[in-house]
C-alpha cells in the first residue's frame, strides 16, 4: 500500500504519454511551445508499462491517461491493452480533446479504456475554433458520440471564460444531459502559457446561472478528487471544479508521471523525482523507492496562493492538468 506522511492512500496514477497536442487552447497551450520533448525523451510504452506494474502492486487501482494530447501518441490502445491485461480489475481513465475519438474510440474500449473525459467549451463552432485555434467543432462531437456509442461513460470538461463562452453554462448542461455525461465546469487556471487576456468564471457565478433554470442540491461524492458535485430533481449529476481550492487535497489520492518519467506529488509542486533511468536499466527496486519517495514527500496541499510559495511553472499540457 502506498501510504504518504499525512496518513491519505495513493491509489491514483495520471500518466502524460505525450506532452504534444493538436490544439491549442487559449487556456493551455496558446502557442507552440519553443520546444517540444525529444521522442528520444520519452519513455516507451513498454517503459510506462514497467513504471505502472511496478505502482499496480502497491496498491494504484486506478490510471488516468492525459496529455498533452494522449490520443496523437500512435498506438495508444497497446498500452491500454498492457494495462488491462495484466490487471483487469484497474480503472483505465482517458482525458481527451475528443478530436481523434471519431476513429479511436471502439479500439480503446475494446482494448480496456472505461472512462473518457473530453473537453469541450462550446457549442458554437465559431467560438470552439477561437478557443482551441482550430477548426474542430464537428469533429469532436463526432468524437463525444463515438464514445458514446462504444460505450464508454463520458464526462464533459468545460472551462468557463468571461465574454468568450459564458452565455453557454445552460446549452452545455442541456448538451451533456442529453447524451447522459456528467458535466463539469472547471474554473480557469492562470497559467504563464495560457493568453494574458483570459478571466475565468468562478463556480459560484456559475451555480448561479444554473440555479435560475434548474432546482439541484449538492451531494457527497463517493470518489476523492477535485469536482463537486449537484444532483438535479431528475437525478441529473454534475460539478464545478475549483482547482485552487484546498479542501479536497485531504482526501488527495493521486500521485502524476509525465511522458519523459517525472514523477510529481501535486499539480502545483515544482519538486518531482525522475523514474526514467531506473526503469531504463530495469532497476525495479530503485524505481519503487523513488516510487516510495514521491509518496512520503507529497505536500499536505496545493500550494497555490499560499504567500511567499511560489506556484510551479510547469506547464499543465505537461501533466494533463
Ligand atoms: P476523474 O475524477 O478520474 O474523472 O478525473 P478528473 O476529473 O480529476 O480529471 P480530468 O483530467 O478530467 O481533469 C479535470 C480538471 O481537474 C482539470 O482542470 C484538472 O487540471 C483538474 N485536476 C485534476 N486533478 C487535480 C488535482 O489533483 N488538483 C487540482 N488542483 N486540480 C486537479
Ligand atoms: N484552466 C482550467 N482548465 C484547464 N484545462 C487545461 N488547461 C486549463 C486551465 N488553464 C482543462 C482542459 C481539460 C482538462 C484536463 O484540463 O480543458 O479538460
Ligand atoms: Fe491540447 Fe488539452 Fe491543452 Fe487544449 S487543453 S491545448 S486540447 S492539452
Amino acid at each position: 500500500m502506498l501510504r504518504d506522511s499525512f496518513n491519505r492512500e495513493v491509489t491514483y496514477l495520471r500518466v502524460s504519454v505525450t506532452e504534444r497536442c493538436n490544439f491549442r487552447c487559449r487556456y493551455c497551450m496558446a502557442e507552440k511551445p519553443f520546444s517540444w520533448v525529444q521522442k528520444e525523451n520519452l519513455l516507451s510504452y513498454e517503459e510506462l508499462f514497467a513504471f505502472i506494474k511496478i505502482g499496480i502492486d502497491k496498491g494504484i487501482r486506478k490510471i488516468r491517461l492525459t496529455g498533452g494530447e494522449p490520443t496523437i501518441r500512435e498506438n495508444l490502445d497497446e498500452l491500454i491493452a498492457m494495462i488491462h491485461t495484466y490487471a483487469p480489475a484497474v480503472d483505465i481513465g482517458l482525458t481527451t480533446n475528443g478530436f481523434l475519438l471519431p476513429a479511436q474510440a471502439e479500439k480503446l474500449k475494446s482494448a480496456g479504456l472505461r472512462r473518457v473525459n473530453i473537453s469541450l467549451d462550446s457549442l458554437d463552432p465559431q467560438i470552439l475554433h477561437y478557443i482551441a485555434q482550430k477548426d474542430v467543432f464537428e469533429q469532436v462531437i463526432r468524437g463525444i458520440e463515438a464514445a458514446v456509442d462504444a460505450g464508454l461513460s463520458v464526462k464533459i470538461n468545460s472551462v468557463i471564460l468571461r465574454g468568450i463562452n459564458e452565455h453557454e453554462i445552460l446549452p452545455l448542461f442541456e448538451y451533456a444531459k442529453e447524451i447522459g455525461a456528467q458535466i463539469r465546469y472547471i474554473e480557469y487556471m492562470e497559467n504563464s502559457h495560457a493568453s494574458d487576456a483570459l478571466q475565468g468564471l468562478r463556480s459560484d457565478e456559475i451555480i448561479e446561472v444554473l440555479e435560475k433554470a434548474y432546482s439541484f442540491i449538492p451531494i457527497n461524492k463517493e470518489v476523492s478528487g477535485p469536482a463537486n458535485l449537484y444532483e438535479t430533481s431528475e437525478g441529473y449529476r454534475f460539478g464545478t471544479i475549483e482547482p485552487h481550492r484546498h479542501d479536497f487535497c485531504a482526501t488527495c489520492d493521486r500521485l502524476r508521471l509525465t511522458a519523459e518519467g517525472d514523477l510529481i506529488g501535486c499539480l502545483y509542486f515544482e519538486g518531482a523525482k525522475s523514474i526514467k533511468e531506473a526503469i531504463q536499466n530495469g532497476n525495479i527496486t530503485k524505481a519503487t523507492e523513488i516510487l516510495a519517495d514521491v509518496v512520503f514527500n507529497k505536500p499536505e496541499k496545493n500550494l497555490w496562493g499560499i504567500e511567499n510559495v511560489e506556484v510551479s511553472s510547469r506547464a499543465f499540457y505537461r501533466t494533463g492538468g
